[in-house]
This record gives structure tokens, C-alpha cells and sequence, in this order.
């Protein structure tokens, strides 16, 4: 006999005219079955140790507003006087730093001499050679070139070829653009170049909050949360903040605001504690996934909540007077060298964040989020990819023809679609679905990977004969005007 009527729930009373026999087939299957077929877990028989107590709560949570949602229409109410239009536009720098970032690009005989070649070449193939420069790739890293610290191969052959392993020789111009970040440009690039075996430039690299920088310029004392031990702090200075506050330097002038963190000899040697109740943050920055999620919410509730960004105090009113918070990036999940199911990242932290405040505020939480799909992000993608011709042309203009190659409907290809660029999508992410994703459809097509995205790419551009592969053997200024390299 049930516990309670079905009206107790609001539902409809189940027919009573169900089939006995049908009904004990469905009684002889195990009780893990038998929730599977109706679509929720089996509900012990009263013999048993428990007792069903009607919710007093709504059981289905109220996410909608959390979702991946661009950020168009924050609310104004009470809007700070903010030094930036917080909000309603995401500063960027003017041009990329190239000078303060860079790292240097390498460049061996070989190449150096396939280049003196490939300028003869360009006589011969004008055409060619001008269609080459005004094509141009964005790749974003994870689930397209790499999961995690392995390569996927077949981004090794892509880059060999744009690399200049080409009929032409010549280098097809990419820049890499990742909602990825934690550590310096230059420390990533390293590593990426030698996870991918190709030299990267920080030149042509943008990670989440590499646009970021810009905010040096609006705010001085920064808490920025996010990446392994104490990258993030490197990070920021880099940028220009004046007061860079690490997490750790908060625990270690008071480990009691973290109330189930255990604060090591190790973490207090790398901290920089100052008297906290004296200092007022002007924002916070979340550069990348939290390493220790329990601490960085306590500590970004506690400065939303707090008066003009002071730590301890709680502000009357905390629309008015809550401080900036700006994340890098908003991907709700990325593909890694995880076997299963591609895991959860800071779109999810920052979903959190907001459940959290809004809870206790009743008030939704004003915040930016940078990174792919955003606007701000691929105007600066233009930037770099501008310098970046000059670097390796010497001519400053950006290419008509660029193509965004990502694994993200909902970042990557959404993005690059609102941004004018064509969209391949590949199979090696996070994307898992049918002939096209539905929402955000990449509008060049659906690869199996970034080899083949680009490959159909280059003979859009250059023609469907054009050889993925430069003959060192054919030089082409003895050899005449026939570009006889391989296949
Ligand atoms: O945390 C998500 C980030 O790692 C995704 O990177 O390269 O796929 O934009 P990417
Ligand atoms: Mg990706």
C-alpha cells in the first residue's frame, strides 16, 4: 500500500487497469531494472528500513539562468561607478604586447633555405602565393591539437604543412586561441611546443585571459583565483597589476576564513601575507580552474558580500557596492586525457558562484566572462593575427579568408560564426554529435579531425591539386613553373 496518494505529489493517479500479467513480468525483473524502466530509482517494498517523507522543497533546481548565455543585457540597477563599463563592454588591449610576451620564434637552415626558395617560388605562383596569405587558421588546443600533454597526430602532419612542408613552401599563417590558461604565455607556449613538436610563438598564442591585460589599466589590487600552485600570480604581474593578492596570501594571514582547508608549511612559504582588514581589492580576476574550489568560493562570496571590496566586512547593501568579478573563460566542459566523458571547467566553478550568490542575496550576480564565444576575444584574435602576418610576411593586414577549427559548438564554433570566420568542427572533443551540432552548426562542415579540416580548407583557397607536401628535391627555379612536388 502507498505511503501516500498520488495527489500528495500533484500527479495523475495511475490507470487501474493494468495488464496483472504484464505488471509481474515487470515485478520479476531486479530492482535495478525496474527503475531503469520507469525512469527512476526502485522504490523499496514496505518491509523494508525506510520511510518516504513527502519534500518540503522543489526538487527540480532552477538553472536555466546559469547556462553558457552570452553576456548581453547585464541588469544596470545601481550600477557602480565603475572606471570601466562593467558589463557592457570587455576591455582589450589596443594591440598585443608583442614585445613584453613574445618568445622567440625559431628558425633552422633548412627552413631558412626553403624560404629564400619559396620567395623565388612566389614569382612563379603569385597567385597561389597571394591566396596562401590571405587565408589564415585559428586553432583552439584542446580536443583539436592536444588532450591534455599528448598531441593528437594528426596535429603534428597539420602544422608540419602550414609550417611551409608545402608545394610552395611558404608558411600558412595560424594563431592559437584557447579558453585554456593558469601559467605565463611563454611558459604554455613551451610546452606546447613541445607537446606538438613545432616551435609556438607567444606571438601567435592567445589563452582566456591573455585579453585580460587590458583590466591592468582599470584596477591595481586584484584577488586572482585559479591554476597549479602560484602560476596565476606570475600571470597578472606580467599584465600589470599593480597588487596581485593570491588566494594563499589570504590563508596565510588568517587560515580560519577557510574553514576546511589545511594550510601547509609549504603553501605559507610560497604566501605574501599583508594585514587584509586594511586593504580594499578593487576586483577579481578568475584566470583558470580552481585547485582548491572550497577556499576560492568562500573567498569571492566573501569580497562580493563585503564594503568597497574589504575583507571581513559585509556591505548593507551588496549590489552597490560589490567589486567587479571577471572570469576568463566559460566553457561548462572540455575534452582532456581523461578516457570517459569530457570533464567539468570553470563554467561550471563559475555556475556555482552565482547559485551561491543569488542565494544569498536574492540578487543575480552582475559578472564578465571572457574567452571564446566572446565578442572581445576574437577582436583581439584579429590583432594578433595581424601582427602575426607581419612577423612572418612582413605585411600587416589581416586575411579575408579565416577559419576557426574547434572541437566546442557552444565556444569555439559559436564564436567564430558570430565573428564572420568559417567553422569547421572536429570529432576529437567535446562534440560527439550527429551530422552538424544543432545549436551553433559549423558552417564549413564537420571533420574528423583537424588534419582533414584543414587540408579542405587549403584546396578551398588554393585549389584542389595543391600538394600538402614540398619536394626539396624539385627546386623550383631550375625546374621551371611545373611545382612538381609529392603528394
Ligand atoms: O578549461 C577549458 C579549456 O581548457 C578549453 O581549452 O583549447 O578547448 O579552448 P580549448
Ligand atoms: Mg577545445
Amino acid at each position: 500500500m502507498p505511503r501516500f496518494e498520488d495527489s500528495d505529489f500533484g500527479v495523475e493517479a495511475s490507470p487501474a487497469s493494468v495488464d496483472p500479467r504484464a505488471a509481474a513480468a515487470a515485478d520479476a525483473r531486479s530492482p535495478r531494472d525496474r527503475g531503469s524502466l520507469a525512469g527512476s530509482l526502485p522504490i523499496p517494498t514496505d518491509s523494508g528500513n525506510t520511510v518516504e517523507v513527502p519534500a518540503s522543497r522543489s526538487s527540480i533546481s532552477d538553472a536555466a539562468a546559469f547556462m553558457h548565455n552570452l553576456s548581453l543585457s547585464p541588469s544596470t540597477r545601481d550600477r557602480r561607478g565603475s572606471r570601466n563599463s562593467f558589463g557592457t563592454s570587455l576591455p582589450i588591449p589596443r594591440s598585443p604586447r608583442v614585445s613584453r610576451l613574445s618568445s622567440a620564434v625559431t628558425s633552422d637552415a633548412a627552413t631558412v633555405s626553403r624560404d629564400l626558395l619559396a620567395s623565388q617560388v612566389q614569382d612563379m605562383s603569385q597567385e597561389k602565393v597571394a591566396a596562401a596569405k590571405n587565408m589564415a587558421f585559428a586553432f583552439d588546443i584542446d580536443g583539436v591539437l592536444a588532450h591534455g600533454n599528448e598531441a593528437i597526430p594528426e596535429a603534428k602532419e597539420a602544422l608540419r604543412m602550414l609550417n611551409g612542408d608545402n608545394e610552395l613552401g611558404i608558411k600558412i599563417p595560424y594563431i592559437l586561441l584557447t579558453n585554456g590558461g593558469g601559467k605565463t604565455e611563454a611558459a604554455r607556449c613551451e610546452q606546447l611546443t613541445e607537446v606538438l613538436d613545432h616551435p609556438i610563438s607567444t606571438d601567435q598564442f592567445i589563452q582566456s585571459h591573455t585579453p585580460m591585460q587590458a583590466l591592468s589599466e582599470y584596477y591595481e589590487t586584484v584577488l586572482v583565483c585559479g591554476g597549479e600552485g602560484q602560476k596565476i600570480r606570475e600571470v597578472a604581474e606580467n599584465y600589470g597589476f599593480k597588487h596581485v593578492i593570491h588566494p594563499k596570501d589570504i590563508l596565510a594571514w588568517d587560515p580560519t576564513i577557510s574553514p576546511w582547508r589545511s594550510f601547509s608549511e609549504e603553501d605559507r612559504a610560497e604566501a605574501k601575507p599583508r594585514d587584509f582588514s586594511k586593504i580594499n581589492f578593487d576586483a577579481i580576476l578568475v584566470f583558470a580552474d580552481s585547485r582548491d574550489y572550497q577556499t576560492d568560493f568562500q573567498l569571492i562570496i566573501d569580497l562580493l558580500l563585503a564594503e568597497d571590496g574589504k575583507l571581513g566586512t559585509r556591505s548593507k547593501d551588496p549590489v552597490a557596492s560589490r567589486i567587479p568579478v571577471y572570469f576568463s573563460q566559460g566553457d561548462l566542459v572540455f575534452p582532456t586525457d581523461h578516457k570517459g566523458p569530457p570533464r567539468l571547467t570553470q563554467g561550471a566553478y563559475r555556475i556555482s558562484i552565482e547559485a551561491q550568490y543569488k542565494a544569498l542575496t536574492g540578487v543575480d550576480l552582475e559578472r564578465v566572462v571572457y574567452g571564446k564565444p566572446e565578442r572581445a576575444t576574437y577582436d583581439y584574435a584579429d590583432e594578433v593575427l595581424r601582427s602575426w602576418m607581419e612577423q612572418i610576411h612582413n605585411e600587416k593586414h589581416l586575411p579575408e579568408n579565416i577559419y576557426m577549427v574547434g572541437d566546442n559548438p557552444a565556444s569555439d564554433i559559436c564564436g567564430g560564426n558570430m565573428h564572420g570566420w568559417n567553422t569547421c568542427l572536429v570529432r576529437t572533443g567535446v562534440f560527439q554529435g550527429g551530422d552538424n551540432d544543432e545549436q551553433n552548426p559549423a558552417n564549413f562542415g564537420v571533420f574528423p579531425n583537424v588534419l582533414e579540416a584543414v587540408k579542405a580548407a587549403v584546396r578551398k583557397e588554393l585549389g584542389k591539386e595543391f600538394k600538402m607536401k614540398w619536394n626539396p628535391k624539385v627546386n623550383p627555379v631550375l625546374h621551371g613553373n611545373s611545382t612538381s612536388a609529392v603528394e
